[in-house]
């Protein structure tokens, strides 16, 4: 196969192990700038330059880009995945993942632990904003910021204020959150290739710092993560569309809160403390997925003309509660249920004997009109359509099933 890995800097730890593994496993590959390439971007023919030349044709992508690259970064990247190449992580992706305000919104709306947070707009919303997140100590983020850097404890409401009014000044977004102060500068460092933690570290930051970044000297240590910690660092991936994610994850009294999901996590920190060859279980997982192209669900499958998926929630006096799936006439009606969400848990493709539950939700293709028609009348009578759910749930559902999961276009 022919690799590229997209990363400015070829002697950087992480992209030297990628390198040496794609080379151990027979590929050949080649690390370039992101800032070297020109995007030609005409109709039915989107390409790409390297260094003023057409480029060499790879069969796969390795993002590894870097905070500061992130604009033009994930351009290059969104190129590659118009030109059909498979890319180890999807621009749209690595763009979310890259905003804290965006992550946490979209974590939120899961079953899964994060801290609570706002964001406050103006000078009037940031009283209001300290006082929902449960008041000071609160921690203020900037929301592009990495390795610690725009991460602030404010331990009294009046210095929190005081922060956050300078920050607006200054034009800088900040994302306010609750201090989890049971994890006592401590947190964990999942990797997750797939739908596998490959490696994971507890981090403990140095004496007097609440932030447990290794870029600010904290000590790690190889941990074994138990099921529940383990289930969330992938979900949490899964949720963001990353295939291969660094999970941060504070272990508070309620259990995992997600902190933020790396796309290009470093190698050097989590393969010294776990010996793990981290760098060759990405190339083998490569191996396996170059085979899934990607495909944009949505336009596949949503924008035939009178099509949609929609997600079918199961209330109570549904008429499909209790009945199996093929003792509805959903099949009748060419309504195929793509997979059913019960208890945050998917079932994907399910068989016609399995049982609808109520509270299950259902994940459904087929005629807008014969789906609208099920729709619960609440749903009914606030919209005229029926919910058309959005492209990361898909996302999600597909990503958790054992098939081709990969939605190539970006998302608005
Ligand atoms: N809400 C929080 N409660 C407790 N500690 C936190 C919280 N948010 C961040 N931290 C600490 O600060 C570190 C950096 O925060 P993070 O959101 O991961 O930003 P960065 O992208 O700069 O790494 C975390 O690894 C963690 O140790
Ligand atoms: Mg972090």
């Amino acid at each position: 196969m022919r690799i590229s890995i997209l990363s400015n800097n070829s002697t950087l730890y992480s992209t030297t192990r990628l390198r040496n593994a794609a080379r151990a496993r027979g590929h050949t590959v080649r690390v370039m700038s992101t800032s070297n390439f020109s995007l030609d971007i005409k109709s039915g023919k989107p390409g790409v330059l390297y260094k003023g030349k057409p480029a060499s044709k790879v069969d796969a992508i390795i993002p590894r880009i870097s905070a500061n690259q992130s604009f033009y970064g994930t351009a290059v990247v969104r190129q590659f995945e118009q030109m059909g190449v498979y890319c180890l992580n999807p621009s749209f992706a690595i763009s979310v993942s890259r905003d804290k305000l965006r992550s946490m919104q979209i974590l939120s709306r899961h079953k899964i632990g994060i801290p609570d947070s706002a964001f406050a707009f103006g000078k009037s919303d940031i009283e209001p904003a300290l006082e929902r997140i449960g008041g000071a100590p609160a921690v203020i983020k900037l929301l592009e910021g990495t390795h610690g850097a725009g991460v602030m404890l404010a331990e009294s409401a009046g210095v929190a204020r005081a922060i956050i009014e300078a920050l607006q000044v200054a034009q800088h977004n900040v994302l306010i959150q609750k201090f989890i102060a049971e994890s006592k500068g401590r947190d964990i460092r999942a990797f997750v290739i797939g739908d596998r933690v490959v490696a994971a570290m507890r981090r403990t930051a140095k004496e007097g710092e609440f932030r447990s970044n290794v870029h600010l000297g904290a000590n790690t240590e190889a941990i074994e993560l138990d099921e529940e910690y383990t289930r969330v660092a992938v979900r949490a991936a899964h949720i963001m569309g990353l295939r291969v994610a660094g999970v941060d994850i504070l272990e508070s009294d309620s259990g995992p809160q997600i902190l933020e999901i790396n796309s290009s996590p470093g190698l050097e920190g989590i393969e010294g403390a776990t010996h793990i060859d981290i760098a060759d279980a990405m190339i083998s997982y490569l191996e396996d997925q170059i085979k899934f192209p990607d495909v944009d669900i949505r336009e596949r499958l949503t924008l035939n003309k009178g099509y949609s998926v929609v997600e079918l929630p199961i209330i109570p006096k549904s008429s499909l509660a209790g009945k199996s799936i093929g003792e509805t006439t959903l099949g009748e009606q060419e309504i195929q249920v793509l997979s059913i969400i019960r208890d945050s848990v998917t079932i994907p493709t399910p068989s016609s004997s399995e049982i609808i539950h109520t509270g299950d939700i259902l994940l459904c293709f087929g005629k807008q009109l014969t789906l609208k028609a099920l729709m619960p009348e609440r749903e009914k009578r606030r919209k005229s359509k029926p919910k058309t759910i959005s492209q990361e749930q898909i996302q999600e559902v597909l990503d958790s099933t054992e098939h081709v999961h990969d939605i190539s276009a970006d998302r608005p």
